[in-house]
């Protein structure tokens, strides 16, 4: 049997994603169908969407940051059922390679990974895509969700599969930064605000948001930024030195690019961590000079939030549900999947936090 689904589809790069209906196979063994309650749109998209990321697996469904309700269940799957709430992993947590062995579940191999036997299909067109959120329907791998308690809205759920994992993950998982420090943040998007709100929750005492589009601060500083820098108007690294006496304990980068990854680790003091949590380009290099490294500094990066979904994703539902993670500050705009090209146009002009698209 196959599912009609409508879903967002680039067939070539730099033109705008196609919303259409295609066929979905039924999950095969190991597999569920999951129907997406809310999907984020993320940088990483945009990135797929632009051609910035260029990609050879055309035509391609978009989307990875997700959550939505168990709608069948293939053979041999182990706890999870019809009508379960699930919020989607950007990597698989196989649970068997060298990484997830050691508990670095954020870089489970993708050689252990396993592609849904179940397909998307429009006439004999073949699909690619990762766990391909932007859609009404979607085939995983069961290690590809995680599920979640029944009360919280999966709109709001979908955050914490990508911006709240890498932002938050980025804090306290990767860079464990000790309560009292100095964190300046490059970038207030959907995941940089994440990056805040967990410096936030770690208890750092000053948080500098550093954007080149002022509109940005307001929501910084709803998610905890105690200060922000326009770096359109001024030197962010000089701001932040006096500022702090010096520089930052802690600078993540969260936009992906080398220059502010570069400004990044020269806001840190002697001592301090420079994080890179925006996605690299694939031929981004940087140049740095040794003396920093020489005086205690780090350079370190973050993938995913060096998260460890089947556990984190659970303690941030329960924060959230006391209300001391703010998810719903960040959905500035929920619309019909249809609307996706919209949502880009939105993250471009930096009209938003996060879009939240509702199939
Ligand atoms: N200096 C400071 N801020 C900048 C600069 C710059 N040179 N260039 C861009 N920005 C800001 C933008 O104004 C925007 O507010 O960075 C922010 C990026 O936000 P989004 O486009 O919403 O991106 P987001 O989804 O948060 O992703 C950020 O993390 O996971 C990765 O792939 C993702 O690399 C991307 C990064
Ligand atoms: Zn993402
Ligand atoms: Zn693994």
């Amino acid at each position: 049997m196959t599912t009609s689904t409508l879903a967002a589809v680039i067939y070539e790069q730099g033109q705008p994603a196609v919303v259409e209906t295609l066929e979905l196979g039924d999950p095969g063994p190991g597999e569920v169908m999951v129907k997406i309650g809310g999907t984020g749109v993320c940088h990483s998209d945009h990135n797929v969407y632009s051609g910035y990321r260029k990609t050879e697996d055309l035509p391609t469904i978009l989307g990875h940051e997700g959550a939505g309700i168990v709608e069948k269940v293939g053979a041999g799957v182990h706890g999870l059922d019809e009508g379960d709430k699930v919020v989607f992993a950007i990597r698989p947590m196989c649970g068997k390679c060298k990484y997830c062995s050691t508990g670095r579940w954020n870089l489970c191999s993708p050689i252990t990974s396993h592609t849904p036997t179940a397909e998307f299909r429009k006439n004999e067109t073949k699909y690619f895509g990762g766990v391909a959120t932007f859609t009404e329907h979607t085939v995983v791998w069961e290690n590809n969700v995680v599920k979640v308690d029944s009360e919280i809205p999966l709109d709001k759920a979908a955050l914490v599969g990508c911006a709240v994992i890498t932002g938050v993950g980025a804090v306290v998982n990767r860079a464990k930064v000790e309560t009292g420090s100095t964190v300046a943040v490059w970038g207030c998007g959907g995941v940089g605000l994440n990056v805040i709100q967990g410096a936030y929750l770690a208890g750092a005492s000053r948080i500098i948001a550093v954007d080149i589009n002022a509109d940005k601060f307001q929501y910084a500083t709803q998610v905890g930024a105690t200060d922000t820098v326009d770096a359109s108007q001024t030197d962010a690294v000089e701001a932040i030195r006096g500022l702090t006496g010096g520089g930052v304990d802690y600078a993540f980068e969260v936009i992906g690019q080398p220059a502010t990854l570069r400004q990044a680790l020269e806001a840190t003091c002697e001592g301090g961590t420079a994080v890179l949590v925006g996605a690299a380009p694939d031929d981004g290099e940087v140049m740095i000079p040794m003396r920093h490294l020489f005086l205690d500094r780090a350079l370190i990066g973050c993938s995913a939030g060096t998260g460890r979904p089947r556990y984190d994703f659970q303690w941030l539902i329960e924060l959230y549900k006391q209300g001391r993670l703010k998810l719903d500050d960040l959905v500035t705009r929920t619309r019909p999947l249809t609307e996706v090209n919209e949502a880009f146009r939105d993250m471009e002009a930096g009209a938003v936090a996060r879009t939240v698209l509702v199939p």
